[in-house]
């Protein structure tokens, strides 16, 4: 379905960068879940921009919850929230010249022309900011139940953070930091390193690795419907997301299966994988260890260079060079959408598998 993801629980999204709002609606939620606003803005904050790595565009992000809750709880309708946008500037966006890496050509293309272009219009990233904020809902639900997400920026050009040692540690350390390192060393070298990227006009890309604990094993199904089909589908809708791997990923080519396989045995009753070099998944169904998998988020396309592009209204070759404000590295601000839509995710695979009842803390 066009502009929905999920199954059981879905998520539809609509809006533009530059239009009057932007916002999502979930649909399947049990009744009774708790809404706390200050998750909402506690997710947004996360991927508000801030400093010199990031756009200029400074938005509040004042939220509305305009159906499906009520007196502080999910009503079991619809849930539907906007997001006022307040702080456009479309005169810098001229309509025909294609950013290069951008979906300007392509909107064209599909959409003939009627299509609001400004500020990337439904491919900005400004729309992720209602993902973030609609499935804060479902991420605080799943934390409840002790099912706990968190992303690290696990890699900026050569740069590298540590990966997770202990999970839980981690997933707490990530939950308040506005930039995700895991070492303080690797977000200072980060820092400057995208500082002096955004002084030359360029932009940078790196690696998201993201963990998820709780979910038990047995969820997911098989060949079509996989856990890693389903988790990549929701990457891939993320704007710049241009690969997803799972456990040791393509580092899988290069180990024997000796290395590869995850050896298990019983504790208590309960199989332990000794290691997770499958990321939690076997035949895509989820085997009880975290779910484990990587990003890849490339450089942001707008950059302040002249480029070869073409001008899709005259028809012509031109040599382009883009105004507007932009970020000059997404990574940080995306490892939060990437959150919001791995627990989305995640609670659509458990409602599918346990029902809409599953989300509620006492079930
Ligand atoms: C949070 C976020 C912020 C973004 N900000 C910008 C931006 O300021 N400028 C830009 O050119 N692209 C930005 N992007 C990426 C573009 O929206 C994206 O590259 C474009 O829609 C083309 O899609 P594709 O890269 O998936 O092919 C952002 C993406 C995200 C997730």
């Amino acid at each position: 379905m066009k502009n929905t993801l999920g199954s059981a629980l879905t998520l539809t999204l609509f809006g533009e960068s530059h239009g009057q709002a932007i916002g999502a609606v979930l649909d399947g939620l049990a009744p009774g879940i708790p809404v706390d606003e200050n998750d909402i803005r506690h997710a947004l904050d996360l991927r508000r921009p801030s400093g010199k790595i990031s756009t200029g565009r400074r938005e509040a992000d004042e939220f509305s919850i305009i159906s499906g809750v009520y007196n502080g709880k999910t009503t079991g309708t619809p849930l539907c929230l906007i997001i006022k946008n307040e702080n456009q500037a479309s005169r810098d966006y001229e309509y025909g010249p294609a950013r290069p890496g951008h979906a300007d050509y392509t909107a064209y293309m599909k959409y003939h022309g009627f299509e609001d272009f400004r500020g990337g219009g439904h491919f900005s990233g400004r729309v992720t900011a209602a993902v973030v904020a609609v499935c804060a809902v479902v991420r605080a639900a799943l934390r409840r139940k002790g099912i706990a997400v968190g992303t690290h920026i696990a890699s900026l050009c050569s740069i590298k953070d540590r990966g997770f040692i202990d999970y839980n540690e981690d997933i707490e350390l990530l939950y308040n930091k506005p930039f995700p390192t895991l070492m303080d060393e690797a977000e200072a070298q980060m820092r400057s390193a995208a500082e002096r990227c955004a002084e030359s006009g360029d932009s940078l890309g790196g690696v998201l690795e993201t963990v998820c604990v709780g979910v038990p094993a047995g969820v997911g199904e098989p060949f079509f419907d996989t856990v890693e089909g389903e988790i990549s589908k929701a990457m891939f809708s993320i704007p710049a997301v241009k690969g997803v791997t799972f456990g040791l990923g393509f580092d899988f080519a290069n180990v024997f299966g000796s290395e590869a396989n995850d050896e298990l045995h019983y504790e208590d009753g309960v199989a332990v994988f000794d290691k997770n070099n499958n990321g939690g998944v076997n035949g895509g169904i989820t085997n009880g260890a975290p779910i484990l998998f990587k990003t890849v988020i490339k450089p942001t396309p707008s950059i302040y260079k002249p480029q070869k592009t073409v001008d899709f209204i005259k028809k012509e070759n031109i040599v382009h060079t883009i105004r507007g404000r932009h970020d000059p590295m997404i990574i940080h601000r995306a490892r939060a959408v990437v959150d919001a839509l791995t627990a989305f995710t995640v609670a659509d695979l458990l409602t599918v598998r346990y029902g809409d009842d599953c989300l509620l803390s006492e079930k």
